[in-house]
């Protein structure tokens, strides 16, 4: 529609303040409309609120999370309720009331409680979550001042945090709970709150064992009085509706909301092709990633009659228009008023209800909009279609009642709408007696995460038997739509249900729901099986079911129960032990307390800075990347003749442009002549704005050449001999004389895959030339700002000192900000100086996952020889990791998975060998534990064999073949490993291990489809680089005239609290309060040529620089301080000056002496060790291979932990994202080397609901003082492996099923263990029965590449 028209006035509220657009553009979301809003709305206020964060753009993560309020005009009720700004159009916000973090609280003057509490309890770390986190609460509280944990589980459910582990976050919440704040202890009547009883101060005065991190009662009351009201201004138009259609024209799009569903009709008729806008959770994200354009949208939000709830006497009609959260209330309300046996349908979709999506989501998404998606996902529709349920049509010409069937899921047009037909209710049946209504749902994990396979299933009986009158079973997940298994359904009316009739029911099922080997989404083999799979756990239930009502049916035996239960969501408990500093400590000294982060509050205000909330500089442009189609290719051409005429676009920048190096030889920044992966980089749009930028970026046409070999797995690289760097080797003994004495050998393989980084602030860089002497300022979120401004000084062939790279805050690294930010900072800086103007370069969530690479994939084989005792003999692995297609960290990387190889064990005879493979997929980089967590997978799966062979637990080959005494590692370093024992010990003890082994043991015996596994992981983690050049850092301290003081230092702040360990450190050495102390920013500018922030050594080597400097001054100042010892510190300095006393100075560390000699094998290439052991129970579901997570215990040597809370918070956040690579973040490429897994939807991180239920972290007491800063211990990385123990834990459980059912211990490992591979591994008669495709005959639908 052509935008000649006058749009109409878009008025709504935001934080209290109206807003009036004139010209609003429909294709704009919230988010971007808060976030780049530049409009002066009255004299003082501008509305850029960037405490909303963009994260992932598709409502998957929560961190755009805002609270609108809206007036119901059904119940006359004002609704507050969450929703993510990032799918919220802009337009449907007429009338509405939004409030976002900055509207809730602000430092400058007045918190609020939620915000004061999440930063106070530790809930924050990098901070890009928190103003999502701090959104979802308030709401929360806004609804109920004081909900339950349930409620505020749900509440979190939709949020992510890649950082903190989530256990201070809920504990922030849960201290607004009407539920007592105690954990119980598990049934002991004992509080954790109370442990260290004697500790009388709430942050632990004492030197003893403490485990508060935060004092409870320093927090403000929640005031529900005090919350913005709903304007009454807006309350009065929802009073007196506008009735004509409102029309907002945009650029290529027309918004129309009518005010009367005559309107509504008419408008549908008119523009039959229009989609209706409800929540846009599916509209939205298809017209984002999958290029879906809808010239006119028809907004029925204004329409009441779509949000009608009629309850009749045979069931419930719900309009379409309500939302799934509103669908919830509804159903519940409606299961407490009827009996049971009417509510059975209302039941199952309840039960789906409570795992779709977040709380967000369902508060945006309607049941017209789920039902009319018909996405092949759909949770809802199989229900419904088996419930028999009835849609009610409406159209200008009438109404019409058409079956909600598989004819209409199908889309066939014999059953389908016509286009001038819109979706009013859905009408639900009741269910009745001798009908029962069951539903499934297998994900990846519990909640927030798209099914894999779904299912409703309902069985009706002659009245008082067991005959099938009536049977529908629906299949989600399994075909391009629900699939209902109508033709076998059919078949089985009239038979009794019987294990008979169960059998032949999976025999039909079985071929009517086929899938094919190449079925998109893979997984075909484990979607079979969970096709019977389900049928029979609906067997099973409705048998307990016939049972309740008539007791002659046959009961089912007491070891097969456990089929029926599903893992209910858990609240997570846990302890938190540390020691408290040293009584005598003064109390002003800070080091050693549970000291908040610094920028907690700013991060829980939404007022800390990130890269891309930097107010727009003047003249601006925007950037966008063009990436390879082609895994390897020749370029034949690039045509941007396309682009160039897109309104808005400046420029496109290729390698031609560039004024210096285009990168090394064989890592260009653009690709020139030929490229090596998909996503690899080519050329840039520069553009007015971000979506001109974007959209140009599509019109760009490369023309390929395709090129031989393409090369993406490890095996195909081995193949092909094509590696990377050099093989790393280390060998000690004789492996193969060894071998020879031993009494049993075991060979194996590991498969590890890779990871996403996620941090939740994608890859941004701004860069601003200046106009002198060609100087350039960069803004970027890295991890190395000293590597981005020697990449921009090459690339631009500008001296290194033109250039300044700012670093205030990073959200999230964990070693993906090492390196690459210098790709994005270089091309940015190449724009910036191509066109004169600054350029901002912001990745959305799909190009990040695309282009950044992760973790490298691993693959091991190993050949262990041991004694039938346990104890190792010998020990020969092999690793090869998936490099990628350039080198980037890979040489590195192996480097440390050989070194760190053996962990905690010493074994006489050791050779492990490491390769990188050169693959055509993008380049994979450093990643929290550099190997580590993949290599020590292999040396533990070893130990997992070896006992399954000697018929012994692996906690006993574990601490038989551990370190025990002062030695020599494989690489010759000496190291004691008392602390490793202690850690081994404690864990054992405090996990109490071995009773909850036998009780796993008996729980086993019990139950045949559920089983229980506990596993206990030592770890021996080496922190730091191989290098003494690695280790030195520098800091820079000046003291000012007024007596406050500004430190600068060489690391990042990455969220694991740098800055705020820094201050700690400069206020000891000072002796003055944290508040005299200032960090504004890491800079080039001010601490030269430093080292990346990684490899777990941060605080401590720039905590020494630090510590350097302070005493340089402390000892300018000694005179002084002598001569007037009563004098105060503002005295010492104003004298100081007076004194002509430079109260500036530079702190540096020379660093640690590290060297590795690779010829000989040995070195010294770790200035410490940091020691732990971590216990971990699960529970699994055999028959769909979900786990829970049942206890975690965690003992960490932190040595004099710096900061508890933040070093804890290390530990659970590093254990949490190691639990996330071992179990459920799968990486899923194409046969063509595509990435698919490119959004949060597709590729899962743990959400809150994963967190273990009990989950205990304890640092154990030190005994010996390292030379680190104040003996403190880098923890950054090491809680990563012990997220392992969760997997070991698994494995435990699996190969109990495999042992009760007589199968062969398979000695391949497979990481992550996935539902798939819990499930295929769990074999039974479900898994034989499905049909097995010859690999040979079909083309999988993706490739593994470890
Ligand atoms: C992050 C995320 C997670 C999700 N997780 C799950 C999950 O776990 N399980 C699951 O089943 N689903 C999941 N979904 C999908 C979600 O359930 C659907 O996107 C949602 O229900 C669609 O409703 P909507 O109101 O947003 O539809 P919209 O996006 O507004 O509209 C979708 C379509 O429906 C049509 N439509 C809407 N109303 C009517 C009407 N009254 N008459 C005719 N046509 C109409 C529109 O024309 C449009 O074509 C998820 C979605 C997201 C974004
Ligand atoms: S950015 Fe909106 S949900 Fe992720
Ligand atoms: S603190 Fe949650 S993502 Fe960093």
């Amino acid at each position: 529609m052509p935008s000649t028209s006058r749009s109409d006035e878009l008025v709504f509220f935001v934080n209290g303040r109206k807003v009036i657009e004139r010209n609003v553009d429909p294709e704009g979301t919230l988010l971007t409309f808060l976030r780049k809003n530049w409009t002066l709305l009255s004299k003082s206020w501008l509305l850029r609120l960037t405490g909303t964060k963009y994260a992932c753009g598709r409502g998957g993560c929560g961190a755009c999370t805002v609270m609108v309020s809206k007036h119901d005009s059904v119940s006359k009720k004002i609704r507050h309720f969450s929703v993510t700004a990032c799918l919220m159009p802009i337009c449907s916000l007429y009338g509405a009331a939004v409030t976002t973090v900055e509207g809730v609280g602000s430092i400058k003057t007045r918190l609020h409680p939620v915000q004061e509490r999440i930063a106070k309890s530790h809930g924050t770390q990098c901070g890009f979550c928190t103003p999502g986190m701090v959104m979802s609460m308030y709401t929360l509280l806004r609804n109920h001042p004081q909900p339950s944990e349930e409620q505020l589980m749900e509440a979190l459910g939709g949020n992510l945090c890649r950082c903190t582990g989530y256990r201070p976050i809920f504990e922030s919440g849960r201290t607004f709970c009407m539920e007592a704040n105690c954990c119980q202890q598990k049934g002991t009547g004992k509080c954790c709150l109370d442990w260290g009883e004697n500790d009388s101060s709430p942050l632990g005065k004492k030197n003893e064992i403490c485990t508060k991190l935060f004092a409870k009662e320093e927090f403000q009351p929640l005031d529900p009085t005090q919350e913005l009201i709903f304007p009454p201004e807006l309350l009065r138009m929802a009073e007196n509706p506008e009735k004509q259609t409102l029309n907002f024209y945009g650029e290529r799009v027309t918004w129309i909301s009518p005010g009367t569903l005559k309107d509504l009709l008419e408008l549908k008729a008119k523009h039959p092709k229009a989609p209706l806008v409800l929540g846009n959770t599916s509209l939205g994200p298809g017209m984002k990633s999958q290029g879906h354009f809808h010239p006119v949208l028809l907004s029925p939000a204004r329409i009441s009659e779509l949000s009608m709830v009629t309850k009749t006497s045979d069931g419930l009609t719900i309009g379409a228009g309500c939302s799934l959260a509103q669908m919830q209330v509804i159903l519940a309300e409606r299961i407490s008023e009827l009996p049971e046996e009417k509510t059975r349908t209302y039941r199952a979709l309840l039960k789906h209800l409570r795992s779709l999506a977040g709380q967000q989501i369902r508060n945006m998404a309607s049941l017209g909009g789920h039902v009319m998606s018909r996405h092949c996902y759909s949770d809802l529709n199989p229900i419904l279609a088996v419930g028999n349920s009835t849609l009610n049509l409406i159209s200008a010409e009438g109404t019409r009642q058409i079956p909600l069937n598989e004819h209409f899921l199908a889309g066939l047009a014999s059953a389908d709408i016509e286009p001038e037909e819109i979706l009013e209710s859905v009408h639900i049946p009741h269910s009745q007696k001798w009908e029962f209504v069951s539903a499934f749902r297998q994900a990846q994990c519990q909640q927030n995460a798209l099914p894999h396979v779904n299912a409703g299933m309902r069985v009706l009986f002659k009245g008082g038997t067991d005959s099938i009158e009536d049977l529908h079973i629906a299949y989600g997940g399994v075909g391009a739509a629900t699939i209902s298994a109508h033709r076998s359904c059919q078949q089985l009316l009239g038979r009794r249900w019987n294990e008979l009739m169960l059998d032949e029911a999976c025999r039909l099922l079985l071929d009517e729901v086929s899938l094919p080997g190449s079925a998109p989404g893979g997984q075909v083999e484990f979607k079979r099986t969970l096709v019977v799979s389900f049928l029979f756990k609906f067997y099973l239930e409705v048998l307990q079911e016939l049972k309740k009502l008539d007791g002659c049916y046959s009961e089912i035996s007491e070891r097969f129960l456990s089929a029926l239960e599903d893992f209910p969501v858990t609240i997570p408990q846990g302890v938190q032990t540390y020691q408290s500093v040293d009584p005598h400590q003064p109390l002003q000294d800070p080091v050693g307390r549970p000291i908040m982060h610094l920028s907690g509050l700013k991060h829980a205000t939404g007022e800390a800075i990130f890269c891309d909330d930097i107010p727009m500089v003047d003249k601006e442009l925007f950037m966008a990347l063009v990436t390879s189609s082609r895994a390897h290719a020749k370029i034949i051409s690039i045509d941007v003749s396309k682009a160039l005429e897109l309104p808005g676009v400046v420029d496109v920048i290729t390698a031609e442009d560039i004024p210096g190096t285009n990168g090394a030889e064989d890592d260009k920044l653009l690709a020139v002549d030929e490229v090596i992966c998909v996503g690899q980089i080519i050329c840039a749009v520069v553009a007015e704005t971000d979506v001109q930028a974007k959209r140009a970026t599509e019109k760009i046409k490369i023309t390929y050449e395709d090129l031989e070999p393409v090369i993406f797995t490890i095996k195909d690289a081995i193949k092909h001999n094509s590696f990377l760097c050099p093989e790393k080797k280390l060998e000690q003994g004789n492996v193969e004389e060894a071998f020879e004495k031993v009494d049993q050998i075991v060979e194996g393989e590991v498969h590890v895959g890779g990871q996403e980084h996620f941090y939740m602030e994608t890859q941004r860089a701004l860069v601003i030339p200046k106009t002198e002497d060609r100087e350039l300022d960069i803004y970027v979120s890295t991890q190395d700002p000293a590597h981005v401004q020697k990449t921009v000084s090459s690339t631009l062939n500008i001296p290194i000192s033109r250039i300044t790279c700012h670093v205030k805050r990073v959200g999230g690294g964990f070693g993906g900000k090492a390196g690459k930010p210098a790709v994005f900072g270089a091309i940015a800086a190449v724009g910036a100086i191509k066109t004169g103007h600054p350029i901002r370069l912001v990745l959305d969530r799909e190009d990040d996952m695309l282009i950044t690479g992760g973790r490298h994939p691993l693959f091991g084989k190993y050949k262990v020889g041991f004694m039938n005792n346990g104890r190792i003999k010998a020990l020969d692995i092999e690793c090869f990791i998936n490099g990628g297609c350039t080198l980037d960290e890979s040489e590195l990387v192996t480097e440390f998975l050989i070194l760190k190889l053996e962990n905690a064990y010493k074994i006489r005879n050791l050779r492990f060998q490491g390769r990188a493979c050169m693959t055509n997929l993008p380049s994979n980089t450093a990643f929290r534990g550099f190997g580590f967590p993949q290599g020590a997978l292999v040396t533990e799966s070893c130990i997992t064999a070896v006992a399954a062979k000697c018929g012994l637990p692996p906690e006993k080959i574990r601490e038989k073949n551990m370190y025990k005494t002062i030695d020599k590692t494989i690489y010759n370093q000496a190291f004691n490993p008392e602390t490793l024992i202690r850690c081994w010990n404690e864990c054992l003890d405090k996990s109490s291990f071995h009773s909850r082994r036998v009780q796993a043991e008996e729980f086993n015996k019990k139950n045949y489809w559920k089983k229980k596994g506990i596993a206990v992981i030592p770890m021996k983690f080496s922190v730091g680089f191989a290098a003494t050049s690695y280790h030195q850092a520098a800091a820079l301290v000046h003291i000012y005239t007024d007596g406050s003081v500004l430190v600068t230092h060489g690391g990042s702040e990455l969220g694991q609290g740098i800055h705020t360990k820094m201050l700690q450190v400069a206020s000891r050495e000072l002796k003055i309060p944290m508040s005299y102390i200032h960090i504004c920013e890491t800079s080039t500018a001010t601490v030269p040529n430093t080292i990346a922030t990684a490899a777990s050594i941060g605080a401590d080597v720039n905590g020494r620089a630090v510590q350097n400097a302070c005493q340089i001054l402390l000892k300018r100042l000694e005179p002084i301080i002598k001569k007037y010892p009563e004098g105060s510190w503002e005295d010492w300095i104003e004298a100081a000056f007076e004194q002509r006393i430079s109260l500036s100075a530079t702190g540096y560390f020379r660093g640690y002496k590290a060297f590795m000699d690779w010829e000989k094998g040995v070195g010294d290439p770790f200035p410490y060790y940091v020691y732990g052991a971590a216990c971990s129970e699960v529970e699994i579901d055999c028959l769909t291979g979900a786990h829970k997570k049942i206890r975690t215990d965690i003992v960490m040597d932190a040595c004099c932990s710096l900061n508890p809370a933040i070093d804890i918070g290390q530990i659970e956040g590093s254990f949490i994202q190691g639990m996330g690579l071992y179990t459920t973040e799968e990486l899923k490429y194409s046969p063509e080397g595509v990435l698919y897994s490119r959004s949060p939807d597709e590729y899962k991180i743990p959400a809150i609901t994963d967190v273990p239920e009990e989950f205990n972290v304890s640092l154990l007491p030190p005994s010996h003082t390292p030379l680190t800063i104040y003996s403190s211990k880098g923890l950054g990385e090491s809680g990563m492996f012990l997220g392992s123990s969760v997997f070991f834990a698994i494995a435990d459980a699996v190969a109990a099923v495999r042992r009760e059912r007589g199968i062969a211990e398979d000695f391949t490992v497979q990481s992550p263990a996935t539902p798939e591979w819990v499930r295929m591994a769990c074999a039974d008669q479900f898994t034989e029965m499905i049909p097995r495709d010859d690999p040979k005959t079909f083309k999988p639908w993706s490739i593994p590449i470890a």
